[in-house]
């Protein structure tokens, strides 16, 4: 497909790691409809590709995304909402079965920090903030905001970040355990094809079973949680790549996984 507002690419060794980067410079990558549907389509086609293990999604030195496009939304209302479903096409990212790693330098606010908290794994540049600053013009999150920090970091830290819209810089961001690493800025999307490449090592049927796997701790208690993964864990085992995985160590060799 030709996008206008993304530019897709397959990158790594063997070309398994998908590369999303958005790319709406003039307006700091700001998430109108035509560039989330271009990324969904993006995100839906390679997590159909079976050459692909894991996918990035990244933006640019200075902006990840500055938020949803404000002036798009500006003369919406209530009632428009609510029948056209306002921003409803956001969160197909977290129904791709693929890993999903958001490479964020520059700005991630608003819609932009709630599209990285959509992703599986979050790698930030050392210049990158953070920040829901919604409440500053009037509103709230609306994709996930108030409740992906609350649940990865607290309810503190969700409180002051989404109540001030103030931002947070990128090791904050990691200390509070928003992001897993921080990464200099020009490195950083290498670093996450690097990751990307690492997780695609695997067999895709794997951890495709392991990513549903910790999904369910957000969703769930944890009782059902456990007894959850204990069924795919159990579940493995009707796989070949289980087999395989662990008759190459048995053997002292690397494994051929079949994805089956
Ligand atoms: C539309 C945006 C935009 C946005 C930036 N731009 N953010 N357009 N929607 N969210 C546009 C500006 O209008 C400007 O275009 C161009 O991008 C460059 O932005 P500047 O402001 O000139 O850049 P700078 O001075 O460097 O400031 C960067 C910034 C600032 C701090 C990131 O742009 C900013 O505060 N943006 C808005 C951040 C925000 O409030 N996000 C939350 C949105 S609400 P022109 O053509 O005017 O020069 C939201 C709700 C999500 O995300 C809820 C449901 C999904």
């Amino acid at each position: 497909a030709s996008y206008e507002m993304i530019k897709t690419e397959k990158r790594g060794d063997k070309q398994n790691v998908a590369l999303i980067t958005l790319n709406r410079p003039k307006a700091l990558n700001a998430l109108c409809d035509k560039l989330v549907s271009e990324l969904s389509q993006a995100v839906e086609c390679y997590d159909k590709d079976e050459s692909v293990g894991a996918i990035i999604v990244t933006g640019s030195e200075k902006a990840f995304a500055a938020g949803a496009d404000i002036k798009e939304m500006l003369n919406q209302t209530y009632s428009k909402n609510v029948k056209e479903g306002l921003l409803e096409a956001w969160d197909k990212i977290t129904k791709c079965k693929k890993p999903v790693i958001a490479a964020v330098n520059g700005y991630a606010l608003g819609g932009g920090c709630e599209l990285a908290m959509m992703c599986d794994i979050i790698y930030a540049g050392d210049r990158a903030k953070f920040g829901q600053p919604e409440v500053t013009i009037g509103t709230i999150p609306g994709a996930g905001g108030t409740q992906r920090i609350a649940r990865s970091c607290g309810k503190s830290k969700a409180m002051e970040i989404c109540l001030t819209g103030n931002q947070i810089t990128a090791l904050e961001a990691e200390n509070m355990g928003l992001v897993s690493k921080v990464i200099p800025a020009d490195k950083l999307v290498d670093e996450a094809i690097k990751l990307g490449e690492k997780i695609a090592s695997h067999s895709p049927l794997i951890i495709q079973m392991c990513k549903e796997s910790v999904n369910v701790a957000f969703e769930s208690s944890l009782q059902e949680g456990l007894r959850f993964e204990k069924r795919a864990f159990y579940a493995t085992f009707a796989t070949d790549d289980r087999k395989e995985g662990m008759t190459a160590f048995t053997e002292k060799r690397a494994p051929n996984f079949k994805n089956n």
